[in-house]
C-alpha cells in the first residue's frame, strides 16, 4: 500500500530562467501542476549554483524567486508548496562562498545539497566537504550514484557515509532511467541502507519531468512501503520547520 501522500521532493529545478530548468513562468507552472498530479505536495526549489558561471544566483535572490513563483502558484490555484534550496556544485571556495552568504541550505534546515563533480572525487574534495561540515553544516550529496568515478569506486561512498554525509539518490536512477551503472550504484546504496533521500531532480514539464504516480508505485516495489515513506516523506519533512508544515496544512 502506498504511504499517505503527498510526497516531498528535496531536489528539483522549477524556478524559471535561472539554470537548465524551465525557461518561462508558464513552464514552471506546468511543471508544478505535474508535481501535484504525481502526488507531490512540497518541493524544494534547488537551482544550480556553479561558482563563476551564469548559474550562480545568490541566496537572497533565490529566496525572492521562490516567493515570486509561490505567489504565481497561489494565483493559479496550484496546491504545491515551495521551499528554498540550491544544488551547489562542489568547488574549492565553498567555505568562502558560505561566509559571503551566497549559499542556501534546504528549507529551514542547516543542511546543504552538494553536487559532486562528474569525473573525480578525490581526497582533496573530501577534505573540502569535511571542512564545510566542521563549520556545523549538514551535507547532503546529490545523486552520487550518477557519478562515473563513484560508480567505479563505489566503496569510496562508504568513506563519505562514515563521516555522516547524507546521500540523495535520484528516483530515475532506481528506475533505470540513467542507465545500468547508475541503477547498480543506487541498488548498492539501498542494500547497504545508505540512502537518506530519494528525489526527482526534475528539470521541466516535458524533459526530465516530475514523477508520475506510476513511477512512485514502481519505486515502492523496489524500496517497500516503510522505506519509501522514510526517504520521500519523513526525512524530507525534517528539513522543514514543523510550525510551517502545520500552518500550511491548515491554510
Ligand atoms: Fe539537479
Amino acid at each position: 500500500m502506498m504511504p499517505t501522500l503527498p510526497f516531498l521532493d528535496i531536489h528539483c529545478h522549477i524556478l524559471p530562467g535561472v539554470d537548465d530548468g524551465p525557461d518561462t513562468m508558464e513552464q514552471s507552472l506546468a511543471m508544478a501542476e505535474s508535481f501535484v498530479k504525481g502526488g507531490v505536495g512540497h518541493v524544494f526549489a534547488t537551482p544550480h549554483f556553479i561558482a563563476g558561471t551564469a548559474w550562480s544566483l545568490p541566496a537572497l535572490q533565490v529566496r525572492q524567486r521562490v516567493k515570486d513563483l509561490q505567489s504565481a502558484l497561489h494565483q493559479n490555484d496550484i496546491a504545491l508548496i515551495l521551499h528554498p534550496g540550491m544544488e551547489i556544485a562542489l568547488h574549492y571556495h565553498l567555505v568562502k562562498d558560505l561566509e559571503n552568504e551566497l549559499l542556501l541550505p534546504l528549507g529551514s534546515s542547516n543542511c546543504y545539497l552538494l553536487e559532486p563533480p562528474f569525473q573525480q572525487f578525490g581526497d582533496d574534495l573530501l577534505d573540502i566537504v569535511l571542512t564545510f561540515k566542521k563549520s556545523g553544516k549538514g551535507v547532503i550529496l546529490a545523486h552520487p550514484e550518477r557519478i562515473p568515478f563513484l560508480q567505479k569506486n563505489i566503496t569510496h561512498l562508504d568513506r563519505l557515509i562514515e563521516h555522516d554525509i547524507m546521500i540523495q539518490v535520484n528516483l530515475g536512477s532506481l528506475l533505470g532511467l540513467f542507465g545500468r551503472k547508475a541503477k547498480k550504484a543506487a541498488n548498492y546504496l539501498v542494500k547497504h541502507n545508505s540512502i537518506h533521500f530519494v528525489a526527482s531532480d526534475s528539470h521541466g514539464p516535458d524533459v526530465r519531468k516530475p514523477p508520475t504516480i506510476k513511477q512512485w508505485r514502481r519505486l515502492e516495489k523496489i524500496l517497500g512501503p516503510a522505506l519509501i515513506k522514510r526517504l520521500c516523506i519523513d526525512n524530507p519533512a525534517e528539513l522543514i520547520d514543523k510550525n510551517y508544515l502545520e500552518k500550511s496544512n491548515h491554510d
